[in-house]
């Protein structure tokens, strides 16, 4: 049995960092585990040019502890209005990493995305000849469709459409829920890919709806059957380069979970490499967690792989009940429970 093995140090490829005091007392427990990570524009007025991104991207730089080495990679907030022209701009000098599409209203702080896909088809079509990654949120936010068919939707409605029109254009599926999108991405070619996060990997919806329900299970998109969670555990763990991970660690105050209308995200980065190697634990795949975790985003980013290693031990992590940022508490991933694995730099 391995009790311990040590890999490059990962990359967190999808995660939600905020702004001010949050941001400052969030951002060192994901410098604590990865080298780089994604950071989503989904701010309050969103990221969606060039010079906002550079004045974030100092504010995170200042939030990382001295002596840590973390490197914030930015992301550009698609609108119905994104400037092509200021996107290539900041992607060329080293700004943006890719541009996020967020249809309107699907999630938190996405009320300024896209409308409809078809407005920004411009945009789309330089970031393929520019060749710039396109993240994507994949859930239609038509009322008539229920909230758990919503990424399966999205995928006929919208994303076969946006493969198809745009065929070298390299998107990533963000937090993938469903087998649905599991076999999207599989039958998709190789400029197709999806993050995982740990909650789906570990959670079904029960986790949220069964004896009351659990605010701190809840996250968008939201966790579906178990049959789904089994499909990502298997695609996670395949060692199929398409597959790599992205926490979506979502930090909400406690008082804006357990709220009458809570909000949606999970605050997955204090422990989020205890959790994902759990899972590959649990499938006997520890030899294909670097793939998942430190390999396979830089092969689809285009970006080198960190030289840095990190080591992971078989002993006890205790995730606290409750952390405190911004002076406020917040309830982390795994809140009160015991897992089985620990960083040890
Ligand atoms: C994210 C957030 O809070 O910013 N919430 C979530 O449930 N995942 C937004 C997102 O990624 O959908
Ligand atoms: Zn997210």
């Amino acid at each position: 049995m391995t009790d311990r093995f040590t890999i490059r140090r990962p990359d967190d490829w999808h995660l939600h960092f905020r702004d001010g005091e949050i941001m400052r007392d969030v951002v060192p427990y994901t410098a604590r585990q990865f080298a780089r990570a994604i950071v989503m524009p989904n701010l309050t007025p969103p990221v969606t040019t060039m010079a906002l991104a550079e004045a974030y991207r100092a504010r995170i730089r200042a939030a990382v502890p001295n002596g840590v080495r973390f490197e914030p990679l930015m992301t550009c907030y698609l609108t119905d209005d994104t400037d092509p022209d200021d996107l290539v701009r900041g992607a060329a000098a080293g700004v943006f990493t890719a541009a996020k599409l967020y249809p309107a209203h699907a999630t938190t702080n996405s009320a300024a995305g896209v409308t409809n896909v078809e407005k920004i088809h411009p945009v789309l079509e330089r970031m393929e000849a520019e060749d710039i990654v396109l993240c994507i949120h994949g859930e239609v936010t038509d009322h008539s469709v229920d909230v758990f068919d919503r990424e399966k939707v999205f995928i006929e409605r919208h994303l076969r459409a946006i493969v198809a029109a745009f065929p070298k254009l390299r998107i990533v599926f963000e937090h993938i829920t469903t087998a649905d999108a599991v076999d999207f991405v599989l039958g998709a070619g190789p400029q197709v890919a999806a993050t995982i996060t740990p909650q789906h990997l570990h959670i079904n919806r029960n986790a949220m709806l069964v004896g009351g329900i659990q605010p701190h299970n809840y996250c968008l998109p939201v966790a579906k059957r178990e049959e789904h969670r089994l499909a990502l555990r298997k695609a996670a763990t395949s060692g199929n380069p398409k597959f790599f991970l992205g926490t979506d660690s979502a930090p909400h105050l406690r008082k804006a979970k357990e709220a009458a209308c809570g909000c949606a995200g999970i605050f997955g980065a204090p422990f989020a490499l205890e959790s994902y190697v759990t899972v590959f634990d649990e499938e006997g795949a520890l030899e294909r967690f670097e793939g998942f975790a430190a390999l396979h985003g830089p092969a689809f980013y285009r970006l080198p792989v960190n030289e840095e290693t990190i080591t992971l031990v078989r002993g006890e992590t205790d995730v606290p009940e409750v952390l405190t940022v911004a002076g406020e508490e917040i309830v982390p991933w795994h809140a009160g429970q015991r897992l089985g694995w620990r960083l040890v730099g």
